[in-house]
């Protein structure tokens, strides 16, 4: 799969009009001062509420800043209890050492004007006794409610404000706002809910499936058996998938693999299990590139097929009620609907789609039936930051997501959240710029790099798209996905810091741990590494980092390889191609050596291990 993201659809006349928004809005905002950290007085106000169960507790705390305005902030608290530990996090960066707890924050809400607050919230395991932490630290300051001085030493806790941008220069995209707003859905409230209910965030609080297929090919390469308990999506990829199995070595079909998943989950205590399906088997699939197409065409009643053959079978066994206690996550036909809001005009299959409404009503279709049952979630594919950041490409985007939702028997309720980033390689965030980022006056979005887009890395999208669809009329407990599997760019090659340069250009190259050679990139992509591990409310509007690509089944074959699953040979897999207009004629940065899409790359999964980031440990 993959398709190819069309930043094409942005015509110069109109990259022309908006720099000039751009300019308009740098004198507007030029002058707004910062505040540095090193010389605010910090006060603070933390409340903590937590409620427990057998087996589990959850915490929500809400940092109240009453002092000065802060950059950035670090909160630091011991458990009274010896057996007391955070188990998942969210809303900050989370640690724990021995009965020390430090969370550091998450860059959407680093920044607190004075009498702001913000919530965070973690899981905990249950030992016995859960007492709350007595005090509370911002930066090294007490939290005693009242305004102080600066601590002695204010240098150790407060962490650099984050590169550059001397002042924000430009004013993000119309339609959404940069900064989420929304709190982060429910941590578990008092107990955890029913079996079987249907939750806002079925991530919450659960554990992942570990599928068994995946798990033995990771665990077969040296070094493997770090990941290879890892939660990965289970592909159904062709009708055969679901009795016997999907691509490469993997036998288990859908029947076999919900069993399992019972199994795993009896093996769990009271935490609820979440498994992913990937529901890919459109007609014309992967329209806008050839290494995943699919069995199912069109023109050979493709639709009636999928329909019959492929989402009823699936629903069917999924309607099962011995699968009724399993959280059921459904991640629905990747690329599928943003291929025609980009690349209807230059690939006659994507016409095709588009003009017989067959991904239309095919993924209509999916939604129906899945949604109807109570305990699967569906979550369907919005691409990645790079094919949709662009405002020609987003609203469109926004407009079909919403009509698809409405035509459904549910409406916008058939849809739990998005999923971004699936099976690609953009960056969750990038740590030394945003899109307000400027250097020497010039915008960040004027880089060949980022190239006009709105956003920069994969969070700031899931967010913004997150905004435009709750404000285009779907429920605001809308939830994203990021697919976090192979986009953690690590390893020697990752920056370690902002570039000091001052031309726009080779600040982005300098200052971007995504390594690729082009946005647009997308088959095998050489220097990636492993991502974020999964992890629930990671950042408000966001369910969760998940890993839907298993890391190390191809994205494509390096040259042409027969076989009998109906894919292609995409010369964006092939590393001596040197591109088209839609990754901006360079190299394709792709592996070589690669197999069949789907099928186990072992040098791949060996570099995606070496250079993942967070590092393996
Ligand atoms: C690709 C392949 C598909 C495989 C999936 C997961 O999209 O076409 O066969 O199941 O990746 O690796």
């Amino acid at each position: 799969m993959r398709s190819t993201p069309r930043p094409g659809a942005v015509g110069s006349t109109v990259r022309r009009g908006l720099v000039a928004a751009a300019v308009l809005a740098l004198g507007a905002t030029a002058a707004v001062a910062t505040a540095t950290s090193a010389s605010a007085a910090v006060a603070c106000k933390v409340n903590y509420t937590a409620s427990e169960w057998q087996g589990g507790m959850s915490a929500n705390l809400t940092i109240q800043n009453l002092g000065d305005a802060l950059n950035n902030w670090t909160l630091t608290f011991t458990f009274p209890n010896s057996g007391q530990k955070v188990s998942q996090g969210w809303s900050g960066n989370w640690s724990q050492s021995g009965s020390n707890v430090t969370v550091t924050a998450m860059d959407w809400n680093k920044s607190l004007a004075s009498g702001a607050s913000t919530s965070i919230g973690f899981n905990g395991t249950w030992s016995g006794s859960n007492p709350a932490p007595t005090s509370f630290k911002i930066n090294g300051v007490t939290c005693n409610g009242t305004q102080q001085s600066p601590s002695a030493s204010p240098s150790a806790p407060v962490s650099p404000t984050p590169p550059v941008s001397p002042s924000p220069q430009v004013s993000p995209s119309p339609q959404v706002s940069p900064s989420p707003q929304v709190s982060p859905s429910a941590s578990p409230s008092t107990s955890p809910p029913p079996p079987g209910t249907h939750v806002d965030n079925p991530y919450v609080g659960a554990t992942g499936y570990v599928n068994p297929d995946w798990s033995a090919s990771a665990a077969s390469e040296p070094g493997g058996s770090r990941v290879a308990n890892i939660s990965t999506a289970v592909w159904l990829d062709r009708i055969a998938a679901i009795t016997s199995g999907s691509a490469g070595n993997n036998s288990k079909g859908l029947r076999d693999h919900l069993d399992e998943a019972v199994k795993q989950d009896a093996a769990n205590g009271s935490t609820p299990l979440t498994i992913q399906v990937v529901i890919y088997d459109l007609p014309n699939r992967d329209c806008s590139a050839l290494a995943s197409n699919g069995e199912l065409k069109i023109a050979q009643n493709g639709l009636a097929r999928y329909k019959t053959e492929y989402i009823d079978v699936i629903a069917g066994i999924m309607a099962d009620s011995k699968y009724s206690n399993l959280r059921i996550v459904t991640i629905i036909e990747p690329d599928s609907l943003p291929n025609l809001i980009t690349n209807v005009s230059a690939f006659q299959a994507c016409q095709e789609a588009e003009s017989s409404g067959a991904y239309v009503q095919g993924v209509q279709y999916a939604l129906n039936k899945l949604h109807a049952i109570k305990n699967v979630y569906t979550y369907v594919d919005a691409a990645h930051h790079a094919w949709l950041g662009w405002d020609n490409n987003f609203q469109p985007m926004v407009n079909l997501f919403h009509q698809v939702a409405t035509g459904t028997t549910d409406g916008v309720k058939s849809i739990d959240g998005f999923i971004v980033n699936t099976a690609n390689f953009g960056a969750t965030v990038e740590p030394y710029f945003t899109i307000n980022t400027s250097v020497n006056g010039q915008s960040v979005r004027q880089s060949k790099w980022v190239d006009w887009n709105w956003y920069v890395d994969e969070q700031s999208f899931a967010v913004g798209l997150r905004n435009a669809l709750v404000a285009k009329g779907f429920p605001n407990t809308l939830g994203m996905l990021i697919d976090t599997s192979r986009n953690g760019w690590g390893g020697s090659a990752r920056p370690t810091g902002p570039s000091t340069s001052t031309s726009v250009d080779t600040f982005v190259n300098q200052s971007r741990v995504d390594r690729r050679i082009h946005a647009g990139n997308w088959c095998n992509q050489s220097g990636a590494g492993m991502g974020e591990r999964p992890k629930a409310n990671p950042a408000a509007g966001l369910d969760a980092y998940v890993w839907i690509k298993p890391p190390g089944e191809s994205d494509g074959s390096s040259s042409q390889i027969p076989n009998d699953e109906g894919k292609g040979f995409d010369r964006m897999c092939d590393p001596t191609y040197t591109g088209n207009s839609l990754n901006g004629n360079n190299m394709s940065g792709a592996l070589g050596g690669a197999p069949v899409s789907g099928h186990w790359f072992s040098a791949q999964f060996q570099q995606l291990m070496q250079n993942a980031y967070p590092p393996l440990s």
